[in-house]
């Protein structure tokens, strides 16, 4: 058995560019973080009923979601993108609940891939063997699919409306073929529900070209009863991978990656880690999110959203909107995962779900 290897410490990583003086003009947040991320919501929908996301206790049949009428138009959506293009923004994520489920999703991406900025789309995968070569055709550049375990009985307590794994494995294949790549294969481990998959994941995806990533389950919403003991911290998910593939980390793509990034020795590919929860990445989170009513947050756990659909619908053009997207980043503070502890844990009341405002 191979020694035990301790992960790299986010902190000891040499200091991030984003983080130098920032240059005259450009648009920093209190912490001096740019905003580069921008992630959009496009429905609060999901087919999936994950235990970590959307407890069937919770969302089940009287459960009320958004109407049409309170959903932001394609159109609405294109010109908040356009200005957080025009401010900096240089990755756009599509994100849901299951955004395969707004109808003709094709169509938002097509207009938001005339901006010069990488459109990417977080997808249950359900829908993707259908859909991925429309995707491609209308303009998006690659999908991070959700699978949270290989083996059907374990996928299946999990996403908890009895979907197979093989489907998801013909939507990451179909994407695959239309060129949606590098594809990346997302797995929230919640201790005792799903961690007995990270090894059978992790021999699945071993050479496949896909990179697998473990996320750290979040206490994110109010809906799912989070406790701490039910994280994995990441470091046990590379030991344990370790034991069985050696592993060695490599750098960051980019200054701020959530992910921390590790190879096999052998030459098997690329997993990663997020450790949303044992070690925070707020210093250089560089992300925004719009949700599907047009709530600008500053935070996956911020309290509350600035409303843009309502300046939207006044008809305020690109100028006042600019001004009030720049003045809430101007404003911002959030480094809710730095700070969480159990006496500054948000009440659970104040909370929004992750299915509303997306991953
Ligand atoms: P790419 O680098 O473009 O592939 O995307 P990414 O690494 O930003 O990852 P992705 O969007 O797939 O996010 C993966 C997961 O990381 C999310 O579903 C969340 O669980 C977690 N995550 C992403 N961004 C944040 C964040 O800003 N804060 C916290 N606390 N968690 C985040
Ligand atoms: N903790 C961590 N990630 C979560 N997601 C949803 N809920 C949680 C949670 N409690 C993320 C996962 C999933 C995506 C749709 O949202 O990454 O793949
Ligand atoms: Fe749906 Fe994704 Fe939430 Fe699962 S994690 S319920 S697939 S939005
Ligand atoms: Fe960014 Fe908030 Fe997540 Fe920290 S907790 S990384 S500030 S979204």
């Amino acid at each position: 058995m191979t020694d035990r290897i301790i992960p790299i410490v986010r902190a000891s990583l040499p200091p991030a560019r984003d983080l130098a003086a920032p240059p005259q003009g450009e648009l920093f947040d209190l912490r001096r973080r740019r905003v580069r991320d921008l992630r959009i919501s496009v429905t609060d929908r999901c087919n999936f009923r994950c235990v970590y996301c959307m407890p069937k206790e919770v969302f089940g049949d009287d459960h009320v979601f958004l109407s049409r009428q309170q959903l932001l138009s394609f159109e609405e959506i294109e010109r908040v993108a356009r200005v957080f293009v025009d401010l900096g923004v240089e990755k756009i994520r599509i994100t849901g609940g299951e955004p395969l489920l707004r109808r003709h999703i094709e169509n938002l991406i097509e207009q938001l891939a005339k901006l010069p900025v990488e459109i990417t789309l977080t997808t249950n995968g359900s829908l993707l063997a259908k859909k991925a070569r429309t995707l491609k055709d209308a303009g998006l550049h690659r999908v991070t699919v959700s699978l949270d375990g290989i083996d059907d009985a374990a996928f299946k307590r999990m996403n908890d409306v009895d979907y197979a794994v093989g489907d998801v494995l013909d939507g990451i294949a179909a994407a695959a073929a239309a060129g949606l790549a590098p594809i990346k294969v997302n797995c929230v481990v919640k201790r005792g529900a799903n961690d007995d998959q990270v090894l059978p994941l992790a021999r699945h995806f071993r050479h496949s070209g896909h990179i697998l990533r473990f996320i750290e389950y979040m206490d994110v919403g109010s809906s799912n009863g989070w406790r701490m003991d039910e994280v994995l911290p990441s470091a046990e998910v590379i030991a344990r991978i370790h034991d069985e593939f050696p592993l060695e980390p490599i750098d960051p793509n980019y200054s701020g990656e959530v992910a921390e990034r590790w190879r096999y020795v052998d030459g098997g590919g690329e997993i990663g880690v997020i450790s949303s929860v044992t070690q925070a990445f707020c210093a250089t989170c560089t992300r925004i999110r719009l949700s599907t009513e047009g709530l600008l947050y500053t935070c996956l756990f911020a309290q509350s959203g600035h409303d843009l659909r309502a300046l939207l619908r006044r008809g305020g053009g690109g100028e006042a909107l600019r001004r009030e997207i720049a003045a809430i980043w101007r404003g911002r503070d959030d480094r809710y995962s730095e700070i969480r502890t159990a006496a500054t844990a948000l009440p659970a009341a104040k909370k929004i779900e992750m299915s509303y405002i997306g991953g």
